[in-house]
């Protein structure tokens, strides 16, 4: 018998990637994919799996109370792991109410309805499980040295960190408070395949073979530890299958760089892909340009505990990562164009119809 897993999110960076893995390694489990398909939702991403035996497309908000409800009715959800949020933290700075709204209101109506399913309505059962995917941001900034543990305090610095920090809040409450079987993984920067490109890495290759500019924000040095998806997919599966009811864990790829040292890295990978721009090298386009307000310097987990109680470590270094990464999107530019000129939001209407 199958258990059904229950997928927020599922179109956006992570969770794309989330899904696949789940379909080509696992053959227990039947994907629910619950996506709002806001501009960062990309349906198209999945085209390939959409006609899988264990998979099923619903598009929808988590915070409409009615319809969470009847997904876990319908389909007896036994897991659910919660990626869908607003996830761009510039976003969050020109307008934070959508992130208030999904970050915080629809992780509450997700544990609200798994609460009344499993443990009101006695549908639950000893492996129904409840993981919400979180960040290291809630930690907030790092000095030049240290890490973030799992004890280290909460300290968002910004509107999106603020919301996730208030969603871990409440996941633990319905640990504490009613025995919610919860689970919270904090997770530093992820990258890799299928990553909207506004956020550093899809952002600097699209410009960079576009000969445009590299907007650097301040002076460059602020650091985070970067993680190759694949492996953060992993880890949450991990997270999922083992992990101890109650607990968070961190997860990390041990890979500290500045945010120039990434960015002279892509401009240094492509380059050798396909060639100097105008026999001037891409490094040139580097412009600084004014800080993000409240920028928070560093980043850098302790992934210790993950490690040593579930035997989770990343497998992929940065350079084996970056190479993945850059071939990725030099193969798959039709996808990063169709997110750039907004076709890939007709992709929905077109296959499933108006008013589906
Ligand atoms: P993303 O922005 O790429 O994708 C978010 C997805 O959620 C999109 O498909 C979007 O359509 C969907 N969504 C947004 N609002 C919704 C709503 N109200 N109802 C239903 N679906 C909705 O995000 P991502 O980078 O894949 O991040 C996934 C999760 O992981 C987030 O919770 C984020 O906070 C967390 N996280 C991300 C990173 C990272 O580096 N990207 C690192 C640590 C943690
Ligand atoms: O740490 C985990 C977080 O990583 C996740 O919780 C967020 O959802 C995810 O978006 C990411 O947040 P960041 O703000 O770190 O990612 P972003 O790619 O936006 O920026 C990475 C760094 O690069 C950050 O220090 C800001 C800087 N930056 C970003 C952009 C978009 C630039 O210098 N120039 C840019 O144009």
């Amino acid at each position: 018998m199958k258990k059904t897993l229950l997928v927020t999110g599922g179109c956006g960076f992570i969770g794309v990637n989330f899904v696949r893995l789940v379909l080509a390694t696992r053959d227990d489990l039947h994907v629910i994919n619950l996506d709002k398909l806001t501009y960062a939702g990309n349906l198209q991403s999945l085209a390939d799996v959409e006609d899988h035996p264990d998979y099923t497309f619903v598009r929808g908000d988590i915070c409409d109370d009615a319809l969470i409800g009847d997904l876990f009715e319908r389909h007896n959800i036994q897991a659910v792991v919660h990626f869908a949020a607003e996830s761009h933290v510039d976003r969050s700075i020109t307008g934070p109410d959508a992130f208030v709204r999904t970050n915080v209101f629809g992780t509450f109506t997700l544990l609200e309805n798994a609460r009344k399913y499993w443990l009101e309505h006695g549908r639950g059962n000893d492996e129904s499980r409840f993981l919400h995917v979180s960040t290291d941001e809630v930690y907030g900034s790092l000095g030049k040295t240290g890490y973030f543990t799992e004890e280290t305090p909460y300290d968002p610095r910004s509107p999106y960190s603020a919301s996730k920090a208030s969603s871990d809040h409440f996941a633990r409450a319905y640990f504490h408070t009613y025995g919610l079987p919860v689970l919270i993984t904090n997770c530093s920067n992820n990258y890799g395949p299928y990553q909207f490109p506004e956020k550093l890495i899809p952002l600097v290759l699209n410009n960079a073979l576009a000969g445009k500019p590299l907007p650097v924000y301040g002076d460059g040095g602020n650091i985070r530890d970067w993680l190759y998806v694949q492996d953060h997919c992993e880890a949450i599966l991990r997270v999922l299958d083992q992990g101890r009811v109650g607990q968070s864990y961190n997860i990390g790829g041990h890979n500290e760089k500045t945010n120039l040292e990434v960015v002279e890295k892509l401009c240094d990978m492509v380059d050798k892909r396909v060639g100097l721009l105008n026999n001037r090298p891409r490094r040139e386009l580097i412009t600084f340009v004014a800080d993000r307000p409240g920028h928070d310097r560093r980043y850098a987990i302790d992934a210790s505990k993950i490690d040593q109680e579930l035997g989770w470590r990343p497998k992929f270094t940065f350079d084996q990562g970056m190479e993945k990464t850059v071939d990725w999107y030099l193969k798959n530019r039709s996808w990063s164009e169709s997110v750039m000129d907004g076709s890939y939001q007709d992709y929905y209407e077109t296959m499933y119809g108006k008013g589906k």
